[in-house]
C-alpha cells in the first residue's frame, strides 16, 4: 500500500459537529469541528492525488526519478493539494482533481530541492536532505524537473488562467528566496522588507494552490477571494514555520535560520528583548556548539509568542477574505486549515 502523507494530527480523534437544520439560517448548515475533521473529510481526495505525485515525480531517467520519490516519500503535510481541493470545492467547481491538486505540490517540492542546496540544511522531512545524498547537481536538476513537470500540469489540468498565475507566482517564489539570501546577515532588514519576501517566496505559492480551481472555472470573483484569503495565510504560515525554526520535532534542524543569520520576525521580536543579541549575531554567525543556548534563550524571551500573535491577526484578516464565498462545508474547512497553520505551532 502507498504510505500516507504524514499528518500532525491522528486523523481517528475526528469529532464533527452538525446544527440542527432549524438553526442554519443564514449560516452555513455545517460546522466542521477542528483540523481533524478537515483531514478525514479530505483524505479519499488526496489519496487520489498522492498516486498522481508518485507517477508525476517518475521519469525515464533514473536519477530523476530516484531525486523526486525520495522526496516525496519522505512525506510533508500536503498542506498545498488539501488547499486545491477546498479552495475548488468552495469555488464550485465540480470534477476530477487529481491532476491539478499535485500542481503546487510538485512546485514546492523542486522549491525544497533548490532551498536545501542555498540554505545548506542538511535535513528535510526528518530525513537526510536530498542534496546530501544525491549530490547538488542531480538535486538542482531535479527541482527544475518538477517546476517545469508542474507547468506543463497547470496547462492540461486547470488551463491558460492557472499556468499564467502560476508562472507569476513561480517567479515570486525565486526573487524571494533571492532577496532572503541577499539579506541575510542583515540584521538591519525592515519589517515591510521580511513581509515582502515571506510574501513572494511562500504565500504566492500557497494563494494559487487555494485559488486554482476558481482559475480553472474562470470565476474571477471566487479566484479573487481566494488569493487573498492565501495570501493571508500564506503569509502566517511562513511566519509560523519561522517560529518553529526554534523547537525541535519539525524533520529539519532546530535553530537553522538562527546559523544562517536570517532575519525572520521571531528574531527581530528577540532582538528588541535580549540585550546584546543583535550585536552578537553581527559580529560572526553563531558556531554549532552555540545554537542551543541562543534558541534556548530566544525561546525564553517571549519572541515566539508575539510572532505568533501578528500571525493570527493575519489569519483572522485572511478569514474575512471567505466571506465572499458562498457558506460551504469547503469554505468552512478552509477557515479551520488557516486557523490550524498557526495553531500547529502552540
Ligand atoms: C516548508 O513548507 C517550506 C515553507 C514554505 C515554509 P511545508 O512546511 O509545507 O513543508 P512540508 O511539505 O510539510 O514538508
Ligand atoms: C522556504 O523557506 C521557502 C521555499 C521553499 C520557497 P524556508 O527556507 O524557511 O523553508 P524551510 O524552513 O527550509 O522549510
Ligand atoms: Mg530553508
Ligand atoms: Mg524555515
Amino acid at each position: 500500500m502507498e504510505p500516507e502523507p504524514r499528518r500532525a494530527v491522528d486523523p481517528s480523534s475526528v469529532v464533527r459537529r452538525t446544527e440542527p437544520e432549524g438553526l442554519a439560517g443564514s449560516r452555513p448548515r455545517f460546522t466542521v469541528a477542528g483540523p481533524e475533521a478537515v483531514f478525514v473529510r479530505t483524505t479519499p481526495a488526496l489519496r487520489l492525488g498522492e498516486a498522481r505525485l508518485r507517477e508525476l515525480v517518475g521519469s525515464e531517467v533514473d536519477a530523476v526519478a530516484a531525486v523526486g520519490r525520495y522526496l516525496v516519500d519522505a512525506g510533508g503535510k500536503r498542506l498545498r493539494p488539501m488547499l486545491t481541493v477546498l479552495g475548488a470545492g468552495a469555488a464550485g467547481f465540480r470534477g476530477d482533481l487529481s491532476s491539478l491538486m499535485c500542481v503546487a505540490e510538485l512546485i514546492h517540492l523542486g522549491s525544497l530541492l533548490h532551498d536545501d542546496v542555498v540554505d545548506g540544511a542538511e535535513l528535510r522531512r526528518n530525513r537526510p536532505a536530498a542534496h546530501m545524498v544525491y549530490g547538488n547537481a542531480a538535486t538542482i536538476l531535479t527541482g527544475d524537473f518538477c517546476l517545469a513537470r508542474a507547468v506543463l500540469l497547470a496547462a492540461e489540468s486547470g488551463g491558460f488562467r492557472a499556468v499564467t498565475e502560476l508562472g507569476r507566482a513561480v517567479t515570486a517564489m525565486a526573487e524571494g528566496e533571492v532577496l532572503q539570501l541577499q539579506r541575510a546577515g542583515n540584521l538591519h532588514t525592515s519589517l515591510d522588507q521580511y513581509l515582502e519576501m515571506i510574501d513572494k517566496k511562500s504565500a504566492a505559492l500557497i494563494a494559487w494552490a487555494a485559488a486554482a480551481g476558481a482559475y480553472a472555472t474562470g470565476d474571477e470573483a471566487a479566484a479573487s477571494a481566494l488569493e487573498r484569503f492565501g495570501r493571508g495565510v500564506g503569509v502566517a504560515f511562513q511566519i509560523t514555520d519561522d517560529v518553529l525554526d526554534y523547537s525541535p520535532g519539525t524533520g529539519k534542524l532546530a535553530g537553522a535560520d538562527l546559523r544562517e543569520r536570517k532575519l525572520t520576525l521571531p528574531l527581530v521580536h528577540a532582538m528588541e528583548r535580549i540585550p546584546g543579541l543583535r550585536a552578537r549575531l553581527e559580529a560572526a554567525a553563531p558556531e554549532a556548539e552555540e545554537l542551543p543556548g541562543l534558541v534556548a534563550q530566544v525561546r525564553a524571551s517571549g519572541a515566539l509568542e508575539a510572532a505568533l500573535g501578528e500571525a493570527r491577526a493575519r489569519v483572522a484578516d485572511a478569514l474575512s477574505c471567505l466571506e465572499a464565498l458562498p457558506p460551504s462545508e469547503d469554505r468552512e474547512s478552509l477557515a479551520v486549515l488557516g486557523q490550524y497553520l498557526v495553531e500547529r505551532a502552540t
